[in-house]
């Protein structure tokens, strides 16, 4: 199978120009490139990165020259991700790099969900303010860029929506051509359309996410395409990015807490690895718990934790939190690592939680989509269970913005999202509800609908 890293110089023993290697997270050998797969060539577990020189790196010149780069206007240094490339695989050169200027996300305090749930410092990442409006971005930078230096022609991935949307920008952005996969009618019409309009082959197959990637990694055995789902571990170096601005954000004091979704888990191994990284080159002092939350009707890691964490408890999964509908995450063992490394837990939540989140984030004047909503429908019942304290602090990572559903939303306001049993019977979520007023255009009509409203 077709090596990716300088493919006409390196090989599985001899080092290539670049110094990194791909460990295998089962059977722990190492390799300087990957198959077409990423799998490893021993057990067939998942690959990740690893550098030997990030160790012998100094903390204290690392922040002052990321520090630096935010007044530059080098467009690698105007990258969010590529800012931070010292802790990042390096490409061949320059000339490789992808980017839309990805990441530099806001870090936003979050006054009412603070009050909602009693923790004094509550942040939100806000990554759905990426590019294509989702926290993929930031691994795409750094996948795609590998994938323009290998040579390839076609980039491809399975996804719920957000990855598609995000490989087809990069992959246009990158001069190469993108196959889309997703499951018919599971993924909102905003992130299709983005991979329409970006020029995406976009494939909806009559299966769900499982299946679509169950497929894809077939594809990449037998076909010249490049796989951009977070199996592949570049992507997981530039979502490692997250975590590095969340501290430089609050100077390099990390919080107590960092909560993220969960769907096919790359996100979280990528966020965990890099605060792992951090600790070790001394960037921070201490570790952050990071806890994953997913959906009830998506939730095999809270069933896998809960059975001891060594073998993958899938299910059918159902959520209209449609970015996290994954039964079978790919993920799942590196995220176990994770949540062993940092002392984070696992947590899920229903529809009529996320939902209920949704609005109060919404309401903060942030907005996300529902997917991101879970963290802080999680966070309570954290709070709850007095795994975080009041007197702690807690980042959310919202990953996609709200616009990425706009059906989710209207629903809601409408009071349609839920079954009719459960339909405007709740009375908090009825307090959130901003249903649209139909009026006839006269003067009287608004006034009278204002005063109502005081
Ligand atoms: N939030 C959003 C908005 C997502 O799109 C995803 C995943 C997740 C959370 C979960 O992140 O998979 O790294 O655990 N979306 C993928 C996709 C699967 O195809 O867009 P994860």
């Amino acid at each position: 199978m077709k090596p990716f890293v300088t493919p006409e110089k390196s090989s599985e023993t001899t080092p290539p120009q670049t110094a990194f290697v791909f460990d295998c997270i089962r059977c722990g050998c190492s390799t300087y490139a990957a198959a077409q797969d990423f799998r490893c060539g021993r057990c067939g577990n998942l690959l990740e990165i690893s550098d030997p020189a990030w160790n012998r790196l100094d903390a204290g010149r690392l922040k002052a020259e990321w520090r630096e780069r935010k007044s530059s206007n080098a467009v690698l240094d105007l990258s969010g991700v590529w800012r931070f490339r010292e802790l990042l695989p390096a490409p061949a050169s320059a000339q490789h790099v992808v980017t839309l200027r990805e990441g530099n996300t806001p870090l936003y305090e979050l006054p009412q969900c603070s009050r909602i749930t009693g923790v004094k410092q509550l942040y939100a990442k806000h990554q759905g303010l990426n590019p294509t409006g989702s926290f993929k971005d930031t691994g795409m930078a750094v996948a795609a860029t590998f994938a323009r230096q290998a040579g390839y022609k076609w980039v491809a991935c399975a996804s719920t929506g957000n990855t598609s949307a995000s490989m087809a920008a990069y992959a246009a952005r990158g001069g190469m051509r993108s196959l889309v996969l997703v499951p018919e009618g599971k993924i909102s019409w905003s992130k299709l359309s983005q991979a329409l309009d970006y020029g995406a082959l976009t494939c909806q197959l009559r299966t769900d996410f499982d299946g679509c990637l169950r497929l894809l990694q077939e594809l990449v055995r037998r076909a010249p395409v490049y796989q951009l789902n977070s199996i592949n571990p570049f992507r997981i170096e530039g979502q490692k990015t997250l975590a590095f601005e969340v501290m430089e954000q609050l100077d390099w004091h990390a919080p107590d807490h960092i909560i993220v979704p969960g769907g096919n888990l790359g996100n979280s191994s990528a966020i965990g690895k890099a605060l792992v990284e951090m600790r070790e080159i001394g960037l921070i002092v201490r570790l952050p718990k990071l806890s994953i939350i997913q959906a009830e009707g998506a939730n095999a890691l809270v069933r896998t934790v809960r059975e001891g964490g060594k073998r993958l408890i899938g299910v059918q999964a159902e959520t209209r939190a449609t970015a996290i509908r994954i039964g079978s995450p790919a993920s799942w063992e590196k995220a176990v690592k994770v949540l062993r490394a940092t002392g984070g837990t696992v947590e899920q939540v229903s529809e009529m939680e996320i939902a209920q989140a949704k609005a109060e984030i919404g309401a903060e004047g942030i907005g996300c989509e529902p997917a991101s909503a879970v963290t802080l429908a999680g966070l309570k019942k954290l709070i709850a269970q007095g795994f975080v304290k009041p007197e702690e602090s807690a980042v959310l990572v919202l990953t996609g913005n709200l616009l990425k559903d706009p059906d989710y939303i209207m629903e809601f306001h409408r009071g349609e999202l839920f079954a009719e049993g459960v339909k405007g019977g709740d009375a908090k979520l009825n307090a959130l509800r901003h249903p649209p007023v139909v009026l006839d255009a006269s003067l009287d009509a608004v006034i009278k609908t204002l005063e109502r409203a005081e």
